[in-house]
């Protein structure tokens, strides 16, 4: 017997069954962008190799072992896109956006790809809601604080409530460097009871730590009195005003000092929003200012801040009554009693359609009975039965599957949606 093929491991197919739960997501988190202002963008799925690198980090572990390359082409690595950002970034550079808006509010939706070990809620394949305001003018605590309502909004609407958000402050990149030293300085003394990986990470990139899952390097991390002492009197009156205007929005954080962020780019604000029922990866969310990544990948010096959310984890997340019951899209279901009326039916059906309405038929001749189950487990809210009597006075019966109702209409009679809206009422 031949080897059946699965879907690879991390991937998942989404079927018709779950699919209207994504849709009902993605109509909310739009519908909440929207009232912030924010538009959509689209941008390819794999980019330069070299993009990744430069705005996540050398030492990131997103770079460094998670990054899904492609065979190169000529005169390029391409790799599939870890997150939208950097590619956000590129293409408002490519573009020159900051000619054409002072603040640019951009969102996506999409597959994002990293090399992960699977397991539950972290996939190979993924999909986040991202949202992104870049400009010359962007920096005013009142934008993060109002990205982060904003996040926050998304889930709230699509129906979670037992979300954690987080929220830190990074600093400028030279209280980053401070942090850096600060942060070896405490470690210094016990980086021999490290783990291996983070014993590299003392030197490349001592934030990294702070991530850390292992027990022994957690432990080790909860110790450090982190406070804000790296912060400059600018950093931190910022950071006190983002603070001051989430609490004005009544949005609820916890102040989390070691709260760092796996991906380089990020200054200034930073938060995660996480969720105890999801277990092990718990982050629904996450995102951050990044001051300097659009300077870093040669645009000009303009801020920036942004988060995205994974799709895959709020909707695991999602509690059984936020899920909204399967409806049909079928309006009509049609039923075709011998070859002849099957001729009509199928020709009507085009007619149905022009007018909108959403229709099938089963194209194999059965008993009345069969066709009506087929059509009761359709959903559809028709059923249109053609059969040898109807064809002979040019009628169709139209039985309404909810409410029980029948009625014969002139197939002359088009256009039928107002006729067949009349079959609601009860009338046989
Ligand atoms: P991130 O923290 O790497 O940030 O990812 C954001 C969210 O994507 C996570 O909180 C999680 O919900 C979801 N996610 C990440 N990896 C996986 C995975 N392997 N499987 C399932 N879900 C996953 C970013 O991507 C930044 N670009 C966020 C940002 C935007 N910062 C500024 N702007």
């Amino acid at each position: 017997m031949k080897k059946k093929i699965i879907v690879p491991r991390g991937t998942a197919d989404i079927l018709p069954e779950h699919i209207y739960h994504w849709q009902h997501l993605e109509r909310t988190a739009r519908e909440c962008l929207r009232c912030y202002g924010f538009c959509e963008m689209r941008t390819p799925i794999f980019e330069e190799t070299a993009l990744f690198r430069r705005s996540l980090g050398q030492t990131s572990d997103v770079v460094n072992k998670q990054l899904l390359e492609l065979a190169s082409e000529k005169e390029s690595k391409l790799a599939l896109r870890p997150e939208g950002t950097a590619s956000v970034v590129r293409s408002y550079i490519e573009n020159n956006l900051h000619r054409s808006e002072a603040i640019s509010r951009l969102f996506y939706l999409g597959p994002m790809f990293r090399g992960e070990r699977p397991q539950k809620g972290r996939l190979r394949q993924f999909h986040q809601i991202g949202a992104e305001v870049i400009g010359p003018a962007c920096v005013h605590p009142y934008i993060d604080a109002e990205l982060i309502a904003l996040s926050v909004s998304i889930l709230k609407d699509i129906g979670l409530m037992g979300f954690q958000l987080k929220l830190n402050t990074l600093g400028s990149p030279e209280d980053k460097d401070r942090f850096a030293i600060l942060l070896r300085k405490n470690l210094e003394g016990q980086r021999a009871a490290l783990c291996e990986d983070c014993q590299n990470r003392f030197d490349r990139n001592v934030f990294r730590i702070l991530d850390c899952k292992h027990r022994e390097c957690r432990a080790i991390v909860a110790q450090i009195e982190m406070g804000h002492r790296y912060l400059s009197p600018e950093s931190a009156d910022y950071y006190a005003q983002v603070k001051e205007a989430l609490m004005q929005l009544g949005v609820d954080f916890e102040e989390c000092p070691q709260l760092v962020r796996g991906l380089d780019y990020y200054t200034h604000t930073v938060f995660e929003i996480s969720d105890a029922s999801l277990g092990s990866q718990d982050a629904l969310g996450a995102g951050g200012r990044y001051n300097n990544l659009v300077q870093q990948l040669g645009g000009a010096q303009v801020d920036a801040i942004g988060f995205a959310l994974g799709m895959e984890r709020i909707l695991l997340a999602l509690p059984e009554e936020s899920l909204l019951p399967k409806e049909s899209n079928l309006d009509v279901y049609g039923i075709a009693l011998n070859e002849a009326s099957m001729v009509k039916a199928f020709v009507l059906q085009a007619a149905l359609r022009e007018e909108g309405m959403a229709t099938i038929m089963h194209y194999q001749l059965g008993s009345l009975k069969s066709q009506m189950r087929a059509a009761n487990k359709s959903g559809a809210r028709f059923a249109l039965i053609l059969g040898e009597s109807e064809l002979e006075r040019q009628v169709v019966t139209l039985k309404n599957m909810s409410q029980g109702g029948q009625q014969e209409i002139s197939i002359a009679q088009a256009p039928y949606t107002a006729l067949f809206n009349a079959i609601n009422i009860k009338d046989v």
